[in-house]
């Protein structure tokens, strides 16, 4: 049994549960649905207006959700002044002060709970189960990380001393931070990035992804409602990309979080390391290319449910997600069958609709990139499962991609993050317990594991080489919770540390020892 890998129950700490409708209550349920339609039609506008408008349109059906008004360089150095300004009122505040921010700004999410939901699934094209996951993380992070700070910054720590000396360790704000977040959590990650930086006292510009502004939009609203003030929170709209320089060159800047693609954070660490003046952290969580193990041990109904939770869950579009299936060879014949017949049930629909497992990838761009890489998957393919196609009326609009698996012959395993509902599958030799470790190693990335088994060695030997960020046994490897799972990687999927875990905020401060010797 796995049981010694776990920590003893009373290790894990209490969590504050809000009083939110139940999923699993029908008439609960029928009511948050009800009040979600009351946003049909509405169109946002993001952005501070002297700058150039841009429709967005949803992912799912092409309707029009509003405008974006995309940022210049002269407002991003605008937004630093004012940021740089407000810095030494916002650290100056007692972190209390701070937390209760934070906390005030749950309770908004909760009040605008239905907006949120409809733009994670209208603008995020996220399932209604999905939607509520990035609303609910977003959630956890406020009381997490409210909590966090005040143990931080609360109080000094008292540090061994010689010869009758005091010594006193504090945790101190940065500066402004540039937050960068990625659209496939474009409320859950845009929230956890700054609430961080805001917290431990940093003021912050907010640079969400361009598919997704207008759930950003809202936050950065809802925070400054909450009691953030609107000069230590900015909200940056458009291509990163546009006005790169001056995010990343602005004397004003004290730190860089960033999620995304490991191509855009070594483009950052690159610009951070050419900058005159003072070194500055980069928090980086970026891709993987995410291995399940299973050898024969495993339960196979388990074993497809938690596969396909892991590859098709936000339709395959989360960095967690799980790409390369490696199984024992004599599990197969188990395996495929129940394999082909899950897949097979599965529903690619619309986002709004109930019904629906898979909704639509974030743009066409992403949707061609995958089409591309099934095809390549298909012509190495010695066997293969794939979900039925989309309504054609429904791909017109909107950006769909069928889940599909295939098994390979381990040559052509990929060797890059391949983002979408695509699964790669090889088989081992009961002696090649090894192979599955040297092809993580190969990848360069190190983020989630999922290993299925219920041979005790065989689990400890794969936990202790497998250099990853997250593993998971005997369930899918999506989904972590924060507080119970801090999230992050290593090697080429991240710098940690670890999003909702105890040592993130640290990264957004400074440490100062005081010695005193009065
Ligand atoms: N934190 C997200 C997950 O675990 C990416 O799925």
């Amino acid at each position: 049994q796995p049981r010694e890998l776990l920590p003893p129950p009373e290790r894990f700490a209490p969590r504050r549960v809000p009083t939110l409708p139940s999923l699993t209550d029908p008439v609960a349920l029928h009511a948050l649905r009800a009040s979600l339609s009351q946003w049909q039609g509405h169109l946002w506008r993001a952005g501070e207006a002297d700058g150039q408008p841009r429709i967005r349109r949803s992912p799912a059906d092409g309707r029009e959700l509003g405008d974006v008004y995309l940022a210049d360089t002269d407002a991003v150095h605008r937004a630093y002044t004012r940021a740089w300004e407000a810095f030494e009122d916002w650290s100056r505040r007692p972190v209390s002060e701070r937390a209760d921010t934070v906390r005030r700004f749950a309770g908004l999410l909760e009040q605008h709970q239905a907006e949120l939901l409809y733009l994670l699934m209208l603008e995020g094209g996220k399932t209604f189960t999905d939607a509520f996951a990035d609303w609910r993380e977003a959630h956890d992070f406020c009381g997490y990380y409210a909590q966090q700070a005040e143990a931080l910054q609360g109080a000094p720590r008292v540090l061994d001393h010689v010869s009758g000396e005091a010594n006193q360790l504090t945790w101190h704000a940065r500066g402004v931070f540039l937050c960068i977040s990625p659209w496939n959590f474009p409320l859950a990650i845009f929230c956890g990035q700054v609430l961080a930086a805001l917290v431990s006292g940093n003021t912050v510009l907010a640079k969400p992804a361009s598919d997704t502004p207008f759930i950003a939009w809202r936050a950065v609203q809802l925070l400054h409602e909450a009691g953030v003030p609107e000069a230590a929170l900015h909200f940056i709209g458009g291509e990163a990309s546009r006005i790169s320089d001056a995010l990343l060159n602005a004397p004003a800047l004290a730190g860089v979080a960033v999620t995304g693609s490991t191509a855009t954070a070594k483009h950052i660490e690159r610009a951070l390391a050419a900058r005159e003046g003072p070194l500055l952290p980069l928090i980086a969580e970026t891709g993987g290319l995410n291995v399940l193990i299973a050898d024969s041990s495993a339960l196979p109904e388990q074993l497809v449910r938690d596969v396909l939770t892991s590859t098709c869950t936000s339709a395959g579009q989360r960095c967690s997600a799980l790409r390369v299936l490696l199984v024992e060879d004599t599990l197969l014949d188990r395996l495929l069958p129940k394999l082909q017949g899950a897949m097979a049930s599965l529903k690619v629909g619309h986002p709004a609709l109930l019904a629906s497992d898979v909704g639509p990838v974030i743009n066409a761009g992403a949707r061609d990139q995958l089409e591309q890489a099934r095809a390549g998957l298909r012509r190495h393919a010695r066997w293969s499962a794939v979900t039925p196609q989309v309504d054609p009326a429904l791909g017109e609009q909107g950006f769909y991609v069928a889940p599909e698996a295939a098994l390979v012959d381990w040559e052509h395993l990929p060797e890059e993050e391949i983002f979408g509902p695509l699964l790669y599958i090889a088989a081992w030799r009961h002696d090649e317990r090894d192979k599955v470790i040297d092809y993580i190693e190969r990848t360069g990335y190190g983020l989630t594991l999922g290993i299925h088994s219920r041979i005790q060695a065989h689990i400890d030997g794969w936990v202790k080489r497998a250099r990853v960020g997250n593993l998971y046994i005997n369930r899918n490897q999506i989904g972590a919770v924060p507080g119970c799972q801090p999230f992050g990687g290593e090697r080429l999927s991240g710098t940690g540390f670890k999003a909702g875990g105890p040592h993130y905020l640290m990264r957004f401060c400074t440490e100062r020892v005081v010695t005193d010797n009065r």
